[in-house]
């Protein structure tokens, strides 16, 4: 019987993982503890609340006394931990609130982690959900692989590589039974729309201008989330301990031509004239110390445990934009409240 901790379960990422644990695996035990922030949302999590086997803890990582009361009652064996603060921009603006979560947060996890497990680390794993920005910045050419250099650039990115140097200190210090994921972009439903892509969806639904840091010539290299969350599931059962898997999706775009592609396929889906949402692309002033491009290797990945993403982007963005048109009582909640506050201090200034 494994009782599996997920932290940041009702997050974008969190909930997918969630999702695929519960269903796919009915003899665990899933604990979702989650602080509900701004990111954190029950309703993504809506259609398995009531499995048997799902229990949610609204709480936060930093909380000491309650991780170690989840670990004992529960008597958890394995953590996938998701929680964090993941918007760069946020990051500008608020960069502490990224060292209490992704830094903070995730050393208490560890050593409560250890304390609990106290050397009894047998068909044990804690498992850390981390990012390629941990790599910083390539140029035109080249790609990030597990053995590149750490060189974060932004207070997230550095929150994120610092949680990773603790996450693979605990293994070589105290044998804690580790791994490490790097994954590149993601995109798909229940994304929050901070981010590019359902940014951008919601702005077309509502004739809003798409705001374009830049020149929009920067690269990200895209993958849809349930693919992620299927690496993971991978990883965690047949990943090797202490180790690093890099997750991407061979899949870079320049933000300009990722949102042309949006624009022409939600024109087609809204039944607009070819060439409408693209007449709201807006060139605003650019994002502080800005990535130029990002482009995962994930060979290692491929050739030890055989995972591939499985969908071609233009499918999967349009899956994506299907299940937002589907979802607007979502989209409407989630858009609703502060995030109007926040798009105002984001953006006016722009
Ligand atoms: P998200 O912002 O959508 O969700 C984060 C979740 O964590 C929310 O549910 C929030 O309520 C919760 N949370 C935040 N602070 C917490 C705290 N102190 N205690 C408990 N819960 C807290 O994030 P996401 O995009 O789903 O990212 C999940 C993880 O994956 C993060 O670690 C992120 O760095 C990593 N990641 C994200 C991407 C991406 O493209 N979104 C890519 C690679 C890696
Ligand atoms: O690479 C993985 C990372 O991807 C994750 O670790 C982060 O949690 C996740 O937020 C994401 O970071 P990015 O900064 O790449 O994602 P975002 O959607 O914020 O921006 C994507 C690109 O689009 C980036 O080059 C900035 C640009 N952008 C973004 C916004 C929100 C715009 O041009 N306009 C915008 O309004």
């Amino acid at each position: 019987m494994q009782t599996i901790l997920i932290t940041g379960g009702a997050g974008f990422i969190g909930s997918h993982l969630t999702r695929l644990f519960v269903t796919k695996y009915p003899e665990y035990k899933i604990i979702n503890l989650d602080a509900l922030t701004y990111a954190g949302n029950l309703a993504n999590l809506a259609d398995i609340e009531d499995k048997p086997n799902y229990y949610f803890v609204k709480g936060n990582i930093t909380d000491m006394p309650l991780l170690q009361n989840i670990f004992e009652e529960h008597r958890v064996t394995g953590v996938l931990h998701c929680a964090a603060e993941s918007h760069v921009d946020r990051s500008i603006t608020d960069p502490l609130a990224f060292v209490k979560t992704n830094v903070v947060g995730t050393a208490t996890l560890l050593q409560v982690a250890k304390q609990s497990w106290n050397n009894d680390f047998d068909n044990k794993i804690f498992y850390h959900i981390s990012t390629d920005e941990v790599y910083g910045s390539l140029g035109g050419e080249g790609f990030f692989y597990e053995t590149t250099a750490y060189d974060p650039r932004s207070p997230y990115s550095a929150s994120k590589a610092s949680s990773d140097h603790f996450v693979r200190a605990f293994y070589h210090t105290y044998g804690l039974p580790v791994k490490i994921s790097n994954c590149s972009n993601n995109y798909g439903p229940y994304h929050f729309p901070e981010k590019l892509i359902p940014l951008s969806i919601n702005n077309i639904l509502h004739n809003k201008p798409l705001p374009i840091y830049g020149k929009g010539e920067n690269i990200r290299d895209w993958l849809f989330v349930e693919d992620h969350v299927k690496a993971i599931d991978i990883i965690f059962h047949k990943g090797k301990i202490g180790e690093t898997y890099n997750i991407g999706g061979h899949n870079e775009w320049t933000n300009i031509d990722l949102i042309k592609e949006l624009c022409r396929q939600m024109d087609l889906k809204l039944g607009r004239p070819h060439g409408t949402s693209a007449q709201l692309i807006t060139f605003v002033k650019d994002r502080a110390g800005h990535d130029l491009r990002y482009a995962i290797d994930a060979t290692k990945l491929k050739n030890e445990l055989g995972w591939e993403p499985s969908l071609q982007f233009e499918e999967g963005l349009s899956k994506t934009i299907d299940w937002y048109l589907n979802n607007k009582e979502w989209l409407n909640n989630v858009v609703s409240g502060h995030y109007a506050a926040y798009y105002d201090e984001q953006y006016h200034k722009r």
